[in-house]
């Protein structure tokens, strides 16, 4: 019997999508795979506490990739969750782990994406442009920021009157709470289908 794909999620802040991964795991929706540690970019951010209350190992490594890389390899990761990570990984990190690391961002990509469109800015942007639906995305990371080939996206309405933080909330509650554990869990099969053929 083969084992769960074993998931580490790196995280910067509040942890919400984080959250979103252990309910859907404790409510048995990612079968082939289980979260075995939480990454924080810095000390004190609310989603340590979460990964605290779920029992799940937590660590914080700040900037330092080498450090990342081994304890990721002493944990045996297999698949790499960044929910809400804004620290960007170097090309020797993602082609190491090619194929094995997703991330969710708050737009429709290729709209409102790439560097420095993080928090609210794909927000801010969206509604500046002017475009009536926006979303979210998991795509696969590569070097290229938001760049990787993407995996899901689900589109999410804009209201007259939104403000940035509105339409944050919409698309976090419509679409990336749903789409990310979805993805989690289609990563998760993939790689256990891998390891039965090897
Ligand atoms: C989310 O909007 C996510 O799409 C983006 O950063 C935010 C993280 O929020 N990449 P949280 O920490 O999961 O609450």
């Amino acid at each position: 019997m083969n084992q769960k794909t074993k998931i580490a999620v790196l995280v910067s802040g509040g942890g919400t999508n984080l959250q979103a991964l252990i309910d859907a795991q404790s409510r048995g929706e990612i079968p082939d795979g289980e979260i075995r540690l939480v990454v924080g970019s810095r000390d004190g951010i609310y989603a340590l506490e979460r990964a605290e209350q779920a029992g799940i190992e937590h660590v914080v490594v700040h900037k330092d990739e080498p450090k990342l890389l081994s304890i990721l390899e002493a944990h045996d990761i297999e698949l790499i969750i960044l929910a809400g990570y804004l620290t960007i990984l170097s090309e020797n990190f993602t082609k190491k782990y090619a194929n094995r690391i997703i991330n969710i961002h708050p737009s429709l990509i290729p709209s409102f994406c790439g560097k420095g469109m993080y928090g609210l800015k794909p927000h801010e942007a969206a509604l500046a442009y002017g475009v009536k639906v926006t979303g979210a995305t998991v795509h696969l990371v590569n070097e290229i920021p938001d760049g990787g080939r993407i995996l899901l996206q689900k589109a999410v309405e804009i209201k007259e009157g939104d403000t940035a933080e509105i339409l944050q909330k919409r698309v976090m509650e419509q679409a990336e709470w749903k789409l990310l554990p979805k993805a989690a869990e289609m990563m998760s099969l993939e790689i256990r289908n891998q390891h039965l053929k090897a």
